[in-house]
């Protein structure tokens, strides 16, 4: 009888000290992978589909007649303010629809909106790119 009690007491010491050794171990390789993951995937597409995102593109290929001083058909195409107030036509861009927005119409040339720039179309590249951003919610 005693030897017995002896045992399961064994038993149970054992058990319990897997049990501990095991919680104990894991919770520093939990909290390490948990705040690793989201720290890296917050930080890329946070500043990724922002408008500084296109600025640039707006700067080079638009600004030089979509300007503040006279802007073509009352768009302004400077600054995010600007860009989502529109033309004197209305809005340009819906956020988070890009085949709906004037804007992306314009440079692919369709839908009776005439092609942007006038000079010739622009890359795919910055094309996508500007369709990523407005996709995205055409976030400031
Ligand atoms: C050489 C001057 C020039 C450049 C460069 C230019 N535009 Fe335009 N844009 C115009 C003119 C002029 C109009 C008015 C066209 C018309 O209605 O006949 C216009 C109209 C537009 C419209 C239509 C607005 C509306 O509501 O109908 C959009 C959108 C537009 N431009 C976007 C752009 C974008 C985006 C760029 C750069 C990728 C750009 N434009 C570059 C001269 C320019």
């Amino acid at each position: 009888m005693m030897q017995l009690m002896k045992f399961s007491l064994l038993i149970l010491g054992a058990f319990l000290f897997v049990a501990f050794g095991c919680s104990k171990a894991e919770e520093p390789t939990t909290e390490g992978g948990s705040s690793a993951t989201p720290g890296a995937t917050t930080g890329k597409p946070g500043t990724g589909n922002g408008f500084a995102s296109v600025q640039p593109i707006f700067q080079k290929n638009c600004a030089g007649c979509h300007n503040d001083a006279s802007p073509k058909k009352g768009l302004a195409l400077t600054g995010y303010a600007n860009i989502m107030k529109g033309s004197s036509e209305g809005p340009v861009i819906v956020a988070g629809d890009p085949d709906a927005s004037t804007l992306v119409k314009a440079l692919h040339g369709k839908d009776g909106i005439k092609r942007m720039p006038p000079a010739g179309a622009l890359p795919e590249a910055d094309i996508a790119a500007i369709e990523a951003w407005i996709k995205a919610g055409a976030k400031e």
